[in-house]
């Protein structure tokens, strides 16, 4: 067993500056020194398809609590591990029909499958916070499994920015929360899906979908012949995890959503036509002028950062349809207007 206890604290930022964090290039030379750096058991940020990670050695507890300690992140929360292939994640845990079939359909891909951990796994316990359970997942751009096999090892990697605070999808999103605190970021460009992989738990029984993401819910349900189970937040139960609290993902602004119209003042967050109100905007940013969920997505985080940046008290957000890949969208919204 872990001690838990022992996690670092994590220092304010102003006190880390012995290490400045170094951009690594992705080409051969910044892959093999981002490898290097986490197998020495350093905290890494790489890009995925959906946002960028921050990568530890997923079998080293004490990397792991590195990413805890850079993130300040409330320490009881599991981790998923990141794998280059089918084959590795097979030696971490124990899939049953269902999960064969999902990780056949979809990985490399923006799912995230919780199974039992094999008993010969390697994911430490720390990365799975003591659970029987490991969440895998075999990220879709080839950087991040070329990093990944370079590696050998299962790589922990949660969302790369401070606790509570947006997802990032780009080099510069880290370093403006982790500056100093990580060793490096493998700087990939823009992460292209732009929410989180789609978490689905096979642990016996019927699937379950514990969080919407990228993969959507008709593609799983598609796979699953419709063999999917309510969700934890639909059946009115308790998030499984602090990663699924009602306010991770949240700005400094206050979110106000379904604005139908713009109030003077606010930082505007649209998506298709303009709504009435819009020249008294502080600031504005479409989503997707067409009315595209796919784009919506890739920029969401983005637009919330630089909406939160313009100072503004509020960030008025447009109605976006929950379909597709907008069940992913809404749920990232809701949780940044969540009351803390
Ligand atoms: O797209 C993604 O999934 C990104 C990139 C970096 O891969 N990662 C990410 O990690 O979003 P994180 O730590 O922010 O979210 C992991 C989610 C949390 O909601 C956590 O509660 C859930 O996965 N999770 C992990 N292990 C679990 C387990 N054993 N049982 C239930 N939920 C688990
Ligand atoms: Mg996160």
């Amino acid at each position: 067993m872990n001690d838990l206890g022992s996690i670092p604290r994590a220092q304010p930022h102003s006190d880390v500056v012995a290490c400045p964090t170094l951009r690594l290039a992705a080409d051969a030379a910044g892959i093999a020194e981002a490898a290097r750096l986490v197998a020495s058991g350093a905290v890494v940020a790489f890009p995925t398809e959906t946002v960028y990670g921050l990568g530890a050695d997923a079998t080293d507890p004490e990397a792991v609590a590195r990413i805890f300690a850079a993130k300040e992140r409330p320490r009881f929360n599991p981790l998923i591990a990141h794998l280059p292939d089918i084959d590795s994640a097979l030696r971490e845990g124990v899939f049953d029909a269902a999960a064969l079939r999902l990780a056949e359909a979809f990985w490399p891909g923006p799912l995230t499958l919780v199974v039992p951990a094999r008993r010969d796994g390697t994911v430490c316990d720390l990365a799975r916070a003591g659970l029987d359970s490991v969440a895998l997942r075999v990220p879709g751009n080839a950087l991040a499994r070329d990093l990944l096999a370079r590696i050998g090892r299962p790589v922990a990697a949660p969302s790369a920015n401070r606790s509570g605070r947006v997802s990032p999808t780009s080099a510069d999103h880290v370093l403006a929360d982790l500056d100093g605190r990580i060793a490096a970021v493998l700087d990939g460009g823009s992460a292209p899906v732009g929410v989180e992989s789609t978490v689905v738990a096979c642990l016996g029984g019927m699937p379950r979908l514990l969080r919407p993401g990228g993969t959507t819910r008709d593609a799983i349900l598609k796979v699953l012949d419709g063999a999917l189970a309510e969700d934890e937040a639909e059946a009115g139960r308790a998030p499984v995890g602090p990663g699924l609290l009602a306010s991770h993902y949240a700005p400094r602004a206050q979110v106000r959503l379904d604005a139908e119209s713009i109030e003077p003042g606010e930082a505007a967050l649209l998506f298709g036509a303009p709504p009435p109100g819009l020249e008294h905007a502080a600031a504005s940013l479409n989503l997707s002028p067409d009315a595209d969920l796919v784009e919506a997505a890739s920029g969401l985080f983005a637009a919330l950062r630089r909406l939160d940046a313009s100072g503004a008290a509020i960030i008025a957000v447009a109605p976006i349809p929950s379909s597709g890949l907008g069940e992913a969208i809404n749920d990232r919204l809701r949780r940044a207007a969540a009351p803390r």
